[in-house]
């Protein structure tokens, strides 16, 4: 990885508004600022050009965009780097994997101009809500993918994710309090819940956009069925062979085998010295029965269905 970020806490320019106190009773939270209503991680300015985060996220809204840009849009840990390299394989009409990481990718941590120079044809993704994104999405009908995967275990997935980044990023409490912060909006980008209902209702008031929703759990039960289903949606002729084939090399163990081997750098460095971080930890459904205890996942259930229960949401909790 790059750039090195655990020198000094870094501090945000006072225009920027306060720097929240997202820590529990015992301490452990997350280092971010609040922005349009969401909690981000506050990305070090020299990722991003010399830019300050917030001016960041508000020039990326002016970014031009190409009529052939595709976004994957999901909250953390539903699939996206699966999904990534599924299209940027369909796109090229070749079995051949990104030598770049999806981050390079990633509108949280490449500068306005830093979009705008990525070769065509481009495949870009972002955890931001839909309102944060560069205006000519809508305008321009950008075609848009939304993952989503079952909440319980992107909360696993999220959690595993988050204790192993490298500071001031690495979370540093237990499961249990991961999950309460995942509940809350307390929490980097947010609830998930909070971020579902902002995209349906960002979507609704944007009907011509293009936007085709995935589930993890539906690639995972039939990936060939998926890459179909987003060849066609891209508009393009990919044989039923070629879908077989693009579904084989993303599988879990082969995406996993290289980004070991062949992935380049991250624009940030994500993962602490010492530390595991993947992001390919394990790629099943059902992990969360692993973590959960009875009591905080009927706990769980609660809260979720009860911010949840008109939404029309549903997810896949079990490999059935
Ligand atoms: P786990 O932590 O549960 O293993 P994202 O790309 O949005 O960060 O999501 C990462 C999650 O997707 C991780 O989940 C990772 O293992 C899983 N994943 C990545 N590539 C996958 C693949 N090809 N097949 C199945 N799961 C995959």
């Amino acid at each position: 990885m790059s750039s090195d970020n655990s020198d000094e806490k870094f501090v945000m320019d006072p225009d920027h508004g306060e720097i929240p106190d997202l820590r529990n009773s015992k301490g452990h939270g997350f280092y971010c600022f609040k922005h349009d209503g969401v909690y981000l991680y506050i990305v070090h300015p020299s990722v991003l050009k010399g830019v300050r985060p917030a001016d960041h996220l508000r020039s990326i809204k002016e970014a031009e965009l190409k009529d052939d840009d595709i976004f994957i849009c999901a909250y953390p840990k539903c699939g996206t780097h699966w999904l990534w390299e599924v299209i940027e394989m369909l796109k090229s009409g070749t079995i051949k994997y990104q030598k770049d990481v999806k981050e390079t990718r990633m509108l949280e941590l490449i500068s306005k101009d830093g979009i705008e120079a990525v070769p065509q044809p481009r495949v870009f993704n972002t955890h931001l809500h839909l309102r944060m994104l560069p205006k000519q999405v809508v305008e321009k009908k950008i075609k848009c993918f939304q993952i989503m995967r079952n909440p319980k275990d992107a909360c696993v997935s999220f959690f595993n994710h988050c204790r192993d980044m490298t500071p001031p990023y690495d979370y540093e409490g237990d499961f249990v309090e991961f999950t309460e912060a995942f509940l809350s909006e307390k929490m980097a980008f947010g609830s998930y819940s909070t971020y579902l209902l902002s995209w349906k209702a960002e979507v609704a008031a944007a009907p011509e956009l293009p936007v085709l929703d995935l589930f993890y759990e539906d690639m995972k039960f039939d990936p060939v069925k998926t890459v179909k289903d987003v060849a066609r949606f891209l508009g393009l002729s990919s044989t039923d062979q070629f879908c077989e084939e693009v579904a084989d090399a993303c599988s879990f163990k082969k995406m996993k085998k290289v980004d070991q081997e062949m992935k380049g750098d991250a624009p940030i460095k994500i993962w602490a010295d010492g530390k595991e971080g993947t992001f390919y930890r394990k790629g099943e459904i059902g992990d969360w029965k692993n973590w959960f205890t009875v009591a905080e996942s009927e706990r769980f259930d609660q809260i979720w269905n009860a911010k949840m229960k008109d939404s029309g949401f549903k997810f896949t909790y079990t490999p059935v």
